[in-house]
């Protein structure tokens, strides 16, 4: 047996990855065949043939090469194919040049190796103490060499998963379907969770049966969208918050995407995930290689906390930017909502000294500065500063504003154009667009084709220009809306189909150059609010823009929701104007301020009237931001209720010597019964002195037993 910390070599080629807390663990069949065994709570060993595919005697079913009682239907598989004993949905399906569409990849070989190598063109997680496993197969008939990657990870509880397929032939392999990720789980009753909605409602949660036959998460948006967020959780029926098994998945990508869960026949569960067979092709050139998105997934077994635990320390040590890592971010004003499209040099200078008087770190100035943007018809594209609204341009604005002692970020929203704009006049050929159909607009503009290296080339060169000032500490990279009529003047008629997928590589390399190219920059991936939320964008850009929603109380569910897979690390809020300009609610400023807190970026947008007429309550949030700012980007986030109308989280820092408890009673009624809040994980021993505002008389002290076992 070959042993290596986290990966053990059996004999039969059976493969086992643990740390010790998990494992996953699968084997070649004697067939060549993938089967896979487990991935669960950690086994000591896999040598035990519990673990094995059983072989059963059943009427009336199919036989794998005519072999008696092999069914791969009723197989654990690690990479299915269509169409040999199985035909459930495959995870690769593919078409040679003699029309041949069934694949046979058996295996090969494998090797072991301590580097995971990042992947060619998309993002990957980093591998800090990690071990990474490549398995080799190969179906000689069509020339394809299919390479597995998992990676395992000594502190975390998570399996990372990528797929490689290179065409060795002289002829072209078209892919029509090639999923990052394949899981068959044991036939039993499980629920799924998955997080759906649309713009400003993002993250709404829905928990419900795995039905027989198919249910597919997916986005052909050409985004990841709002409308289906890339995550899923699988778990049985008694799963809660607090107790239970669940295996999750999250895609590290930001464009279309399906998740399928299908229950057979004989009631196991198949999950594969990755780009969106819909609509996609991929032609496969001799000697060419096609990389898929990575997925990360996670098991645990201590409740959905526990799994949210597991995916916020894996964001925040392997996703996001070292150079951000556990960096609290500055407190800002963000001038959308209090100015709109209506902002200049004179606005921009006046909000900087209200804003510095009250303690804000940051001022960020939103749309409405480039060249003739005074709504939203017009300038996407025109990247240079409206000599009306900033005469002396916006890098002098920037370096007025730092001269007062604020750092300065700006939006941009680089892959779009408007139809009126001077880019559009000069390039109509450089939109995503299909010939002789009327492009659909959103938001009166069209999409750039980030599939074509000379809009990348345009687009570089222009955020180089503003970010090369050495002025500009943050920029919001927004994007919004969603693809129509999907084609590019860039690409053959035959690769029409890979138009998606290649303007993510594109959109993937632009952000890393800029990024690399300006580490010191602190990136927000904005989509209208959560319209591209998800793993891929946030290996580039720490923060995101969760939602347009900035009303407190339409923020509750979205930030719950968003929590399950997401730490508090990666989201951004504000204290929006009242009455909201979302929704109309009127909420009070305190209850703003409160629930704006649970993000890491926090900040204001608000116009100097409102500045003014609260500035001592504003002076004493954003000093409460900024002295916890550290505790809520490293700190441990649970939800500890949520009832539809009560909800409560509760953020430890990482020392646990200081516990956060926000509560947020939507709608009440007289005379309620008193509720009893259990807090997670205190030190029983220890004393916790409760801190409550002035108004409330005394610091009583109760033990973590206490807080914990009987509740606040
Ligand atoms: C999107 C963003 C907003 C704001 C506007 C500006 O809607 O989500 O936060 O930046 O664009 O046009």
């Amino acid at each position: 047996m070959t042993t290596k910390r986290l990966i053990l070599v059996g004999e039969g080629e059976r493969f086992h990855l643990t740390n010790g807390s998990i494992s996953y663990a699968f084997r070649a069949s004697p067939e060549g065949i993938l089967e896979h065994l487990h991935f669960g709570k950690a086994v000591p060993n896999i040598e035990n043939s519990a673990l094995e595919p059983r072989r059963p005697y059943r009427a009336a079913t199919l036989e794998y090469e005519a072999q008696l009682n092999y069914l791969l239907d009723d197989i654990p598989q690690e990479y299915p194919v269509f169409g040999r004993s199985d035909n459930r949905v495959p995870t690769l399906h593919g078409i040679n040049a003699d029309g041949n569409s069934t694949l046979s990849p058996l295996y090969s070989r494998y090797e072991i190796s301590s580097e995971k190598p990042l992947l060619s063109g998309l993002p990957s997680a980093r591998s800090d103490n990690s071990e990474t496993l490549t398995v080799f197969l190969k179906d000689s008939l069509f020339d394809l060499e299919i390479r597995l990657q998992y990676t395992v990870y000594a502190e975390h509880d998570v399996i990372t998963r990528s797929v490689e397929l290179i065409n060795g032939g002289d002829q072209p392999i078209s892919l029509n379907h090639v999923y990052s990720t394949n899981l068959d789980l044991c036939a039993g009753d499980y629920d799924l969770l998955h997080f759906r909605g649309s713009w400003a409602r993002e993250f709404e949660q829905e928990r419900h049966a795995v039905p027989h036959g198919r249910f597919v998460v997916e986005s052909n948006k050409g985004a990841s969208s709002n409308a289906h967020n890339p995550t899923l959780v699988v778990m049985p029926k008694t799963t809660d918050e607090h107790h239970g098994e669940s295996v999750s998945f999250a895609l590290l990508y930001s464009g279309n995407f399906a998740f399928n869960v299908e229950k057979s026949e004989f009631e196991a569960v198949r999950i594969n995930a990755g780009i969106s067979p819909f609509n996609f092709s991929w032609k496969l050139n001799p000697g060419r290689s096609f990389v898929c998105p990575e997925v990360a997934q996670v098991y645990c077994d201590s409740g959905l906390n526990g799994m949210s635990q597991i995916w916020h320390s894996f964001i925040n040590q392997q996703i996001v930017p070292t150079q951000f890592v556990d960096i609290p971010r500055p407190t800002y004003l963000n001038s959308w909502e209090a100015h709109y499209f209506d902002i200049s040099e004179e606005s921009l200078v006046s909000l900087a000294e209200t804003t510095r008087d009250l303690g804000v770190e940051m001022l960020v100035l939103d749309d409405g500065w480039f060249k003739g943007r005074d709504d939203d018809k017009t300038s996407l594209g025109d990247w240079f500063a409206d000599e009306r609204k900033f005469p002396k341009g916006v890098v002098s604005a920037a370096k007025q504003v730092k001269e007062m002692g604020l750092k300065f970020g700006l939006w941009f929203e680089p892959e779009m154009v408007s139809e009126q704009s001077d880019l559009f006049a000069s390039h109509p050929d450089w939109i995503v667009q299909v010939p002789n159909r009327k492009p659909s607009t959103g938001r009166q503009q069209y999409i750039l084709d980030l599939s074509n290296a000379s809009v990348r080339e345009y687009l570089f060169e222009r955020l180089h220009a503003f970010l090369s000032s050495g002025e500009i500490d943050y920029v919001k990279w927004d994007m919004n809306r969603t693809m129509t009529e999907v084609g590019s003047t860039a690409w053959s008629k035959e690769q029409q189909q890979e138009v998606a997928h290649r303007y993510m590589l594109g959109v993937y390399e632009l952000v890393s150059k800029i990024t690399e190219a300006f580490p010191q920059v602190l990136f927000e991936n904005c989509a209208s609010g959560g319209n591209r939320f998800d793993l891929g964008m946030l290996t580039y850009m720490a923060q995101g823009w969760v939602s347009d929603m900035s009303e407190p109380i339409g923020r509750l569910e979205i930030f719950n929701g968003a929590s399950y897979f997401y730490p508090a690390s990666t989201m951004a809020s504000y204290i929006g104007p009242q009455p909201s300009h979302q929704n109309g609610r009127a909420v009070s400023l305190q209850t703003r301020a409160d629930v704006a807190f649970f993000c890491a970026a926090r900040g204001l947008s608000l116009n100097r009237d409102d500045l003014l007429d609260n500035n001592e309550a504003l002076k004493s949030h954003l000093s409460h931001y900024k002295s916890t700012a550290q505790d809520v980007v490293e700190g441990q986030l649970y939800r500890l209720l949520n009832d539809g109308n009560q909800v409560a989280w509760q953020l430890t820092s990482r020392d646990g010597k200081r516990v956060y408890l926000g509560y947020f009673h939507i709608l009440s009624k007289p005379n309620l019964p008193l509720r009893r809040i259990k807090l997670i994980g205190l030190n029983s021993d220890a004393k916790y002195r409760l801190v409550q505002p002035a108004w409330q008389h005394g610091q009583p002290s109760y033990s973590g037993a206490e807080l914990g076992n009987y509740g606040f």
